[in-house]
């Protein structure tokens, strides 16, 4: 066997919970972690996500040898910067996502709530594998702080009540997953992996136990994803998870690469608001190398290739209407081209839809966010008429209208993120707006159930 085909990328990780769990704070101390304990020359940056080696993974999870026994195949993690499943969603990828694995951030003095109930279901309908990090341990009462101390030390060391504290906050999340039909357990306990979700309990602020959720992302995923981790030499297939306007750049794109090699001047296809966009990439950058946490994000320095996984920022022409959470492939051999672009169009077909029934309009800012949003409605059995991207517009006004004039309750816009266009006549047509996926949903169900009373 040659070295390439035996070489594993490294898996990407989201971030997913309920607002004020610790998501952010969890992101920011694995990061400070891995700086810290980083080798000088480390290299490796990313746009929207932060890498962290492997040899800092095994440094950390030293002590943890005789739980976690891991010998690293995997070059590290890849963490995406940005929680939250807003955020998520446009790491889409056919039938699934970009993401090789999530971490749940529950607050466990408040054990699930209904953030953290939508996070599951959305891992679940993109069949993303899962653990959680049961956060904030540090506020149990009693509980005395040893900082940066993996779990299975620092529990040691508590008094036996506080043992049982944790201990009984555990079950009742257990339970709460019980329900949802999934087996929960502290990862310390579990025996089949790939039977039960692991319960890692942390504290993103004194950092006890992000040695072993550290450990344990890279042993489950390199033992458990390896097929789909392999990695190959060839044109790089990525997502787009977020158009931006750069000074002196231009629109770029940030993708996320998950497949293969991107290079300067390769043809790129990928999706736009207005149709298939084909071009060439001009330029591919990273941020200038990390000293410490605090360089601008607009420090960027270019680079000629980069292999997956990886985050980078991408210019090239006519990027203006490129299409958050599409797909983006290199064509390495024109005759591909019609391939490609039938698959990227019926892949968007899917989540941008007309349907002539009595429904409401949906706007959303990307497909990611549009997807999900059309999933959730569908689980609640509410009919949608037409679901686009962009800006509200004379269209969907009419559209609206037109429902509302048979049934009232459907006669609706309902925005993600989007505005109205300027100078548009909103004909006295009910507008939602929200940047809460649940909350648009919400709002949505209450209007008509208003409306049906
Ligand atoms: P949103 O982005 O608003 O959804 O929140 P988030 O999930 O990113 O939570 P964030 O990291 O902002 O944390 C919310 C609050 O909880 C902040 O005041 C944090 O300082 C605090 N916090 C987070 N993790 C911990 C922890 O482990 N222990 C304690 N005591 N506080 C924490
Ligand atoms: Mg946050």
């Amino acid at each position: 066997i040659s070295k390439t085909e035996k070489r594993l990328r490294q898996p990407i990780v989201v971030v997913l919970g309920h607002v004020d769990h610790g998501k952010t704070t969890l992101l920011d101390k694995i990061r400070g972690t891995t700086v810290v304990k980083k080798e000088p020359g480390e290299m490796t940056q990313e746009v929207g996500a932060s890498f962290v080696p492997s040899y800092v993974i095994e440094k950390l999870a030293e002590p943890l040898k005789k739980v976690i026994p891991i010998k690293l195949q995997i070059p590290g993690l890849l963490f995406i910067d940005t929680p939250g499943h807003e955020y998520f969603s446009n790491l889409r990828r056919r039938g699934g996502s970009v993401a090789d694995i999530a971490i749940l951030v529950v607050d466990i003095t408040e054990g699930l709530q209904k953030q953290s109930i939508e996070s599951i279901q959305i891992l679940r309908e993109r069949k993303v594998p899962f653990l959680i990090a049961a956060n904030k341990i540090d506020r149990i009462p009693g509980w005395k702080a040893n900082n940066d101390l993996p779990f299975l030390e620092t529990i040691e060391k508590q008094r036996n009540d506080v043992k049982v504290y944790l201990d009984n906050l555990i079950y009742n999340l257990v339970s709460q997953l019980a329900n949802l039909g999934f087996n929960a357990e502290r990862y310390d306990r579990i025996k089949d992996f790939t039977k039960t979700v692991a319960i890692v309990p942390v504290s993103a602020k004194t950092g006890e136990g992000i040695a072993d959720l550290l450990a344990l992302l890279a042993g489950l995923t390199q033992r458990y994803l390896e097929t789909r981790l392999r990695f190959a030499e060839g044109p790089a297939k990525g997502v787009i998870l977020e158009v931006k306007e750069d000074p002196g750049l231009g629109h770029t794109i940030d993708v996320i690469i998950y497949d293969g090699v991107l290079k300067r001047n390769d043809t790129i296809i990928l999706g736009g608001i207005n149709g298939i966009i084909i071009t060439k990439v001009r330029g591919i950058f990273v941020p200038k190398p990390l000293q410490d946490m605090k360089v601008s994000k607009y420090d960027l320095t270019p680079i000629d290739e980069a292999y997956a996984a990886a985050g980078v920022k991408v210019s090239a022409p006519n990027l203006e209407e490129a299409l958050a959470g599409s797909p983006i492939y290199v064509i390495e051999d024109e005759s591909k081209i019609e391939q490609y672009k039938k698959q990227i169009e019926e892949e968007i077909k899917e989540v941008r839809f007309y349907n002539d029934i009595d429904g409401i309009v949906l706007k959303a800012d990307s497909l990611g966010t549009l997807e999900a949003l059309v999933n959730a409605l569908q689980r609640e059995g509410i009919p949608i008429r037409l679901a686009d991207i962009g800006p509200i517009s004379k269209r969907d006004v009419l559209e609206a209208s037109i429902v509302a004039q048979r049934s009232k309750e459907y006669g609706i816009i309902a925005s993600f993120r989007v505005r109205i266009l300027p100078g548009t006549d909103t004909n006295g047509i009910k507008i939602l707006y929200s940047e809460i996926i649940y909350q648009l949903i919400e709002d949505i169900k209450k209007y008509i159930n208003e409306v049906k009373e």
